[in-house]
């Protein structure tokens, strides 16, 4: 068993192997996760897509991303937890230590993540100085998703470009420990890496970004639909729907449960049974 990733030593880990995130709403994805050797689980907020069926991101509240957190920490408690503040509770610094705080006391988080730069930059500097590592997120910024005017790639134009670069200063300068950079074109991705001190993770940013995340389903094949850029390495959503359909028919034809997944008991205590309430011998068995 590795140890448990510090925000400390995560920032230190830039120009090492790539760093490997994933994503993890519950205690089995996140033992899997852990037993896996992931380097970092992040709660994302994505949970409001991937579990809670929602379109966005936007429904989620505070109270989800902690009840989810909890189930994530007991399932991996050897693994650095990232838990997203979600939408709207980061509008201000005192709002941003109030939400931040609640994460790290009732979930027993290692770091926050927030999306945007130099707008949430107050909020950044002042969870900062208090002790609450933050992760940065920059590029398509799905709490966003109205302004950006969907879930389209990010940073494709000069100005644009610039823009991302300035934010990704100005977080690094604020203190954060790790920057997760989401659908952006990957030479964007590689230069925003080769310019700032801190890691960055890409998730549609190409290959040249310090570490890499995608959401648990993508990874393991469990999404209906999948982004251009998520690679599933797995076929899970095949294996379970199988096992579901073999299940179904096993149950439809009574060979399931069989003798070996029954429990039984003695002849003898069954007579005596049949006959205690029957007043008759011997048993129908
Ligand atoms: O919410 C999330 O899962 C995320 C990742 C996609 C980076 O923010």
């Amino acid at each position: 068993m590795s140890e448990r990733m510090t925000a400390h030593a995560l920032k230190g880990a830039k120009g090492h192997t790539p760093l490997v995130w994933i994503t993890a709403y519950d205690y089995t994805q996140a033992q899997l996760a852990e037993e896996a050797g992931v380097d970092v689980i992040l709660v994302g907020d994505s949970v409001g897509t991937t579990v809670m069926g929602y379109t966005s991101t936007i429904p989620v509240t505070l109270d989800h991303m902690v009840y989810h957190a909890t189930l994530v920490r007991r399932g991996a408690p050897n693994t650095m937890m990232v838990v997203d503040l979600p939408f709207l509770t980061y509008t201000n610094a005192q709002d941003a230590l109030k939400h931040a705080g609640r994460i790290m006391q009732d979930t027993l988080a290692d770091a926050v993540k927030l999306e945007g730069g130099r707008r949430v930059l107050d909020a950044v500097e002042s969870l900062v100085r208090h002790d609450i590592p933050v992760v940065g997120h920059l590029g398509l910024t799905p709490q966003s998703v109205h302004r950006l005017g969907g879930y389209r790639v990010q940073a494709r134009t000069r100005d644009s470009i610039k823009d991302l670069l300035e934010d990704a200063r100005a977080l690094t300068n604020a203190g954060i420990c790790a920057l997760v950079l989401e659908g952006i074109p990957d030479r964007v991705a590689a230069f925003v890496t080769q310019e700032i001190s801190v890691p960055t993770i890409g998730i549609g940013a190409g290959n040249q970004t310090d570490g890499q995340v995608l959401v648990f389903h993508d990874c393991v094949g469990l999404s209906p639909h999948l982004p251009k850029f998520a690679k599933p390495f797995a076929d899970a959503r095949t294996a379970i729907l199988t096992g579901l359909g073999q299940y179904r028919e096993a149950v439809q034809a009574r060979t399931f449960p069989d003798d070996d997944h029954s429990y039984h008991i003695t002849d003898k205590e069954w007579q005596a049974f049949w006959s205690d309430i029957t007043h008759r011998s011997p048993s129908p068995s």
